[in-house]
């Protein structure tokens, strides 16, 4: 689908995102450098990274690829190091890297809720941390308040309860809270505007082919809002906004992009059936006020 932003939204802005190199990370990638940033993915995988820096070049977008892990401070530092040499500066920071499996709370090993934590929720506060001088620096020609922006990849699994995902559901409400404490802290003392992105089910995804095998979401289909997956678009969309001047006011939100799924509910009955019972049900407290003494009647 075609953007319905400028295509200069984004011009000379430089923007780095962790797992860059595949679904929703470089769908990002890729619109923002189709609106003119340049762009640094960071992951784990070399050739995950060298055929995503091809694909982007392909569409004429400024990119280079840096291996890193998010969990290991060195690798995060000189990863921004490498970008800021590259392209001269930093603008966007994106956390996107993240960990998942589903898995039985009783069988998920310490280790294992470890795992997670330190990807997600570690790593983004790492990629954060090491970012910052580049960030408040704000670029050339910028005022004193503009500092740069950080867009944190969440969900929406912790807003109520997940099945078999509670090392996911507690990385990403701390995600969230890292988000509104530097939204607070960066956005009073370097202008740097911090904010979330919570992807529902996004289809063509390593999260849904791990997260929604088919018979699951079969089965929601009778009471999810706008019953179907969001597309990567949807989330780059999202980012777009946030990071551009569009989202100059935004600090400290984590923007849901879901189509309304975390809000479903399993519907209690049938809709002509709620017709039928709401009029008798008036009709009998009409009748029979609750809470009326007989008398008064
Ligand atoms: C139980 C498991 C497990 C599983 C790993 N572990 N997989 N436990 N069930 N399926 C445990 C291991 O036994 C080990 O604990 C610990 O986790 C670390 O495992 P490693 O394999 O050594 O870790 P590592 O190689 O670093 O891999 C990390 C990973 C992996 C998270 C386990 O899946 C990964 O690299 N994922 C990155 C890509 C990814 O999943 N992306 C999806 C993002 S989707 P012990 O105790 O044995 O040592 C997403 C959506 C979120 O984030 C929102 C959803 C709504």
């Amino acid at each position: 689908m075609e953007s319905p932003f400028k295509v200069d939204i984004l011009k000379g802005k430089v923007a780095l995102l962790t797992g860059g190199g595949s679904g929703i990370g470089f769908e990002i990638a890729t619109q923002f450098g189709k609106h003119g940033a340049s762009v640094t993915i960071m992951g784990r995988r070399k050739h995950v990274l060298d055929s995503a820096v091809a694909a982007l070049q392909s569409h004429g977008i400024r990119a280079v690829g840096f291996e890193g892990d998010v969990r290991k401070r060195e690798d995060a530092i000189r990863v921004l190091e490498s970008t800021v040499s590259h392209f001269g500066r930093l603008d966007i920071l994106v956390n996107n890297a993240a960990g998942n499996f589903l898995v039985n709370a009783e069988d998920l090993s310490p280790n294992g809720f470890r795992t997670v934590i330190d990807i997600d929720s570690v790593g983004t506060f790492t990629m954060c941390h090491e970012a910052l001088k580049y960030l408040k620096k704000g670029g050339p020609g910028r005022g004193p308040a503009s500092g740069g922006t950080i867009l944190n990849i969440s969900a929406t699994l912790h807003y109520t309860a997940s099945w078999y995902q509670i090392h996911v559901s507690a990385a990403k409400a701390a995600v969230d809270s890292i988000t509104r404490s530097l939204a607070l802290e960066w956005g009073t003392d370097y202008g740097i505007r911090v904010n979330g992105i919570a992807p529902g089910p996004i289809e063509d995804t390593v999260g849904a082919r791990k997260l929604a095998p088919d018979e699951i979401t079969i089965k929601a289909r009778d009471y999810k809002p706008l019953y179907k997956m969001g597309e990567k678009w949807d989330i780059a969309m999202a980012a777009l906004y946030l990071a551009s001047d569009a989202g100059k006011y935004i600090n400290g939100t984590t923007l849901v992009v879901d189509g309304g799924d975390w809000l479903n509910q399993p519907r209690q009955m049938p809709k002509e059936a709620v017709k039928e019972l709401s009029r008798v049900v008036e009709k009998r407290s009409r009748e029979a006020p609750v809470g009326v003494a007989k008398s008064k009647i």
